[in-house]
């Protein structure tokens, strides 16, 4: 019998009779099917000591990211955006008035005990990337340039045919892709000792890679091992640094929409090694104004003939995007967010002829301020059509900024908990969410979010919310 764990064995626990409501009540025993045993946590480590926050990629979102999390524990920001921060969790029932912050119900690290290192092709400090992302103002950073100062990249492994449009000079060389790997461990290693971190965790914030699709080298852990040694051209540079750091315990996070930890070998790598992984492509600015649009037009049967969507945007990420190649592998993350929340396949009729179009143009004037122009043909009864018009002048990387940070933290105590593999649990953060082979993604922002809160509460040992409600009105 399969011992379904972690997310998989979600849907299982509304059927199971006991209630472990104490952390420690490691195995729930289901009553329906007593083969079925759910395994919870056994415990949480404690988050004691120093977690290392891994930056592959120390631009924008990186920078932004680490400033806010300097800001914010000064005092002298907020940060908004962040549901480990700011976000609280209902337990039991509505009477009951439980509703604690999720820093307080999880034991997630704080933000006092977080060290901050990575990777870039540029040598440039965390202070000198962000002053060139421009995102955040000098009122912001200046006050923070010694801490900000310290913060400076090791050297990248960069082949520069997966990253057309960088030209960086902080660069390792190595013979093969497998001794990049082990240099790349060496430098998390040393991190980790000069730092006296604790812990690890490694979220990808590097630009777009070119589109790449999984093939027999991304089939088995063997294949890949081999790959490395033999530089094959299917194994990209993320691909390196997400080997590097499963091989070293270290959770990963994905928030590009590159390959990185979304094939065959490294899901039985992440597996064997017993780390969690997820991805890919942070859900900021269009996408995440999509996955909260797109759910409500569903939820009232109201159809769509067309959805068209054009950034324009000016950063380093806009400049990649340029790259025709780089630009397929967003357009992919992109464009599977609709169909598989309409899913025209069950409503022909409403769906079917559904046009999606996207479009990113770099417009350098606009730096980091991006603004994204949604038009939407939609028809309602009797078919008559009607439109929406989104525009939304966004900047990207005060989205993605809080999410980095949930990612650390969670991803941090899904170590912890023993999580490993893909956590699907996290696909609220996610433009183009991992999963398991055979499940389509869920995109619905709504469906995320509870799956997000009822996986806290399942790993606490806390009742799981239904939102039925019936028993009020016994
Ligand atoms: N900003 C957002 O809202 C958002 C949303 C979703 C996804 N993303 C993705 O997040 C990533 C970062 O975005 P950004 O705006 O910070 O871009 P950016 O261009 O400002 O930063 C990316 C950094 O990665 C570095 N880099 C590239 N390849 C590297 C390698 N092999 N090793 C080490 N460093 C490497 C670049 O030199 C650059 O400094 C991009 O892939 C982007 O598509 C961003």
């Amino acid at each position: 019998m399969v011992v379904p764990t972690g997310v998989q064995a979600l849907s299982l626990l509304p059927r199971c009779a006991s209630d472990a409501r104490r952390r420690g009540r490691l195995v729930r025993q289901c009553t329906q099917n007593p083969e079925v045993v759910v395994k919870q946590p056994v415990e949480i480590k404690r988050p004691e000591g120093k977690l290392g926050i891994l930056l592959p990629g120390m631009g924008a979102v990186a920078t932004t990211f680490i400033a806010g999390c300097m800001l914010a524990r000064k005092g002298l920001g907020k940060p908004f955006g962040s549901l480990t921060q700011l976000g609280t969790i209902r337990l039991g029932k509505r009477t009951d008035k439980r509703s604690p912050f999720i820093r307080d119900f999880l034991p997630l690290a704080s933000l006092d005990q977080v060290v901050f290192g990575g990777w870039d092709l540029f040598a440039d400090s965390a202070y000198e990337s962000a002053r060139h992302a421009e995102v955040l103002q000098r009122e912001h950073i200046d006050v923070i340039r010694d801490e900000l100062e310290a913060v400076k990249p090791m050297q990248a492994v960069f082949y520069p045919e997966y990253v057309k449009r960088l030209h960086g000079t902080h660069i390792k060389s190595a013979p093969s892709k497998a001794d990049m790997v082990e240099a790349l461990r060496d430098d998390i290693r040393r991190f980790k000792r000069d730092n006296g971190c604790d812990r690890l965790v490694a979220v990808w914030c590097g630009s777009t890679e070119v589109y790449i699709e999984p093939g027999p080298v991304h089939a088995s852990v063997a294949a890949f091992e081999k790959g490395l040694r033999e530089n094959d051209p299917a194994i990209s540079n993320s691909m390196m640094y997400a080997w590097a750091c499963l091989k070293e315990g270290v959770p990963f996070a994905n928030g590009a929409p590159n390959l990185t930890v979304d094939f065959p070998a490294v899901w039985d790598l992440a597996r064997e090694l017993n780390v969690p992984i997820c991805g890919k492509d942070f859900k900021t600015g269009q996408t995440l104004m999509k996955t909260i649009l797109a759910p409500g037009l569903k939820a009232r049967m109201l159809g769509l003939s067309g959805w068209f969507s054009t950034n324009i945007l000016g950063n380093r990420d806009g400049e990649v995007l340029d790259d025709p190649e780089s630009f397929k592998s967003k357009e992919v993350s992109k464009l599977g967010v609709l169909h598989s929340i309409l899913q025209p396949e069950v409503y022909p009729d409403l769906y079917e002829k559904m046009y999606h179009k996207v479009r990113i143009e770099y417009y350098p004037p606009r730096g980091d301020a991006k603004e994204g122009w949604d038009n939407l043909d939609i028809f309602g009864w009797l078919g008559y059509p009607m439109q929406i018009k989104v525009n939304f002048l966004c900047r990207d990387s005060i989205l993605a900024a809080p999410i980095v940070l949930d990612l650390a933290l969670l991803m941090d105590l899904a170590g912890r908990a023993k999580f490993h593999g893909t956590q699907e649990w996290l696909s609220f953060y996610f433009k183009s969410p991992m999963h398991a082979p055979g499940l389509y993604p869920e995109h619905d922002l709504f469906i995320q979010s509870m799956k997000l809160k009822n996986t806290m509460r399942w790993m606490m040992g806390e009742e799981l919310i239904t939102h039925l409600g019936n028993e009020y009105y016994d």
